[in-house]
């Protein structure tokens, strides 16, 4: 035992097998949200407010009945969504409290929801009239830009997802086959163990198409670049969900409490999952994703030239989208509590290549943003789970429904931020 204390080095490479140093962290989730949690200091969080969320949960990757999901009648906001126009008893009510307030400024605009309610119908009593009300405030939805609603109701447009096997990434898929008609790649390392992509890509054999990726190797994101240049020759969004923050301890040495427990082989994989293979990706896939300029032959990392497919007359293609999947920790102005470094400086960095790639992608006719999903219950968060607040660990359904609403209604002014799932912006 004392010898493990001495090789931290030893230590840190035995990460990758089957826990080790046994003493789980006392992290607490507080951290998800920069230490928010105590923040009704500064913040009164009221459950029951009208800017209470609500989640659809009426839709696991079990439940999509068809795969082209068909217009909704009285959905007036996303015309070809199926989870958000399926019969109201599919939602349940599960409120997000309001998103905390930020240290520190954003330079960016918040995005502008513009939630609208769906049509009713006649009702007799005044109690009926009353659940009727909620009902509508339940089924209230975002309404798309002209770019999204064009984008999801075109067969072609090709959306990657990175990061698909499970979690976030996981609802992603399903989100995309709910609520757009084109082609879902769905990345992951290992495709043959990934079992609900490949059940849904057996169940959608037209729309979802499980290939390999893993975002610390170059040779696999070259390799992804080639096979959607050839096969697909374009992207319309771009998911980098892939992610890792570690258990804090029983098999991981991040995320660290203190500088004391910084591991530098630990450091260093947590910037090429979260840091470098995102932006390497969105390098190597963002030629693809042109839609300005003219240009119509491209040329990817490794030279291969690409002829973007052709529009008929008259038709042009939206702005493509690249999200960016970081977390309020990687906010510097707003770090009131410290740790997490490995984690933090990922995101943070992240955040960075964002807003960098966002200057220059904007002339090629791409949108980029960093988002906060907020507390979500999936196996990242689970180490940390037992200190989440009531109400406060959001059910995955709601929070890939909210990202989707977010990057529905983003316009070029958007373009670099970073924002949280109410599309509030964040301070880098
Ligand atoms: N959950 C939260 O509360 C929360 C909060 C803030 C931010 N986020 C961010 O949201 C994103 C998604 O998180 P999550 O909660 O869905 O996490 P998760 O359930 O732990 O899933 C992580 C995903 O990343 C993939 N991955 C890990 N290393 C990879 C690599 N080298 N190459 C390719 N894929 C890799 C995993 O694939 P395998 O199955 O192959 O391991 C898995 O699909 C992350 O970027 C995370 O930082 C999450």
């Amino acid at each position: 035992m004392a010898s493990l204390l001495l090789l931290p080095a030893a230590a840190a490479r035995s990460w990758a097998s089957s826990g080790r140093i046994g003493r789980r962290s006392a992290l607490s989730s507080v951290y998800f949200d920069n230490n928010h949690r105590s923040s009704s200091r500064h913040h009164h969080h009221h459950p029951s407010s009208s800017s209470s969320y609500f989640v659809h949960r009426g839709s696991s990757p079990r439940s999509i009945a068809h795969p082209r999901p068909t217009p909704a009648s009285g959905d007036v906001g996303r015309p070809y969504s199926s989870s958000s126009s399926s019969s109201s008893s599919s939602y349940t009510s599960f409120e997000a409290p309001e998103p905390p307030s930020s240290h520190g400024a954003s330079v960016f605009p918040d995005i502008e929801f513009r939630r609208s309610a769906t049509t009713t119908t006649t009702t007799t009593t005044g109690e009926e009239k009353e659940a009727q009300q909620q009902q509508q405030q339940q089924r209230a939805v975002a309404t798309t830009t002209t770019a999204a609603t064009t984008r999801n109701a075109d067969r072609d447009a090709v959306f990657v997802v990175n990061g698909s096997s499970r979690g976030i990434g996981l609802r992603f898929v399903v989100g995309l086959l709910e609520r757009t008609e084109g082609k879902v790649l769905a990345c992951c390392r290992s495709p043959s163990t990934a079992i609900e992509l490949i059940d849904l890509s057996s169940r959608y054999p037209d729309r979802v198409v499980v290939l390999p990726l893993d975002v610390e190797d170059q040779e696999s994101i070259d390799d992804l670049a080639r096979t959607i240049a050839t096969e697909y020759r374009r992207v319309d969004l771009l998911l980098n969900v892939a992610g890792i923050l570690g258990d804090g301890g029983a098999t991981t040495p991040g995320p660290e409490r203190s500088l004391s427990k910084l591991d530098r082989d630990w450091l260093m994989k947590t910037m090429s999952v979260n840091a470098v293979g995102p932006t390497m990706l969105a390098r190597a896939l963002s030629p693809l994703m042109r839609t300005k300029g003219g240009r119509r032959t491209v040329e990817m990392m490794d030279g291969l030239r690409v002829d973007l497919p052709l529009l008929p007359p008259g038709r042009h293609r939206p702005p493509t989208v690249i999200v960016n999947l970081s977390a309020r920790v990687g906010s510097i102005s707003d770090n009131l509590s410290g740790g997490w470094y490995s984690y933090r400086m990922s995101k943070s960095a992240l955040n960075q290549a964002t807003r960098t790639m966002g200057h220059e992608l904007a002339r090629q006719g791409t949108w980029i943003v960093a988002l906060h999903p907020g507390t979500t219950d999936t196996g990242l968060s689970r180490p940390f789970r037992r200190n989440v607040g009531e109400g406060r660990l959001f059910p995955v359904e709601f929070t890939v429904d909210r990202l989707l609403d977010v990057i529905e209604s983003l316009d070029e002014r958007n373009t670099g931020g970073f924002y949280d799932w109410a599309g509030k912006a964040l301070p880098f």
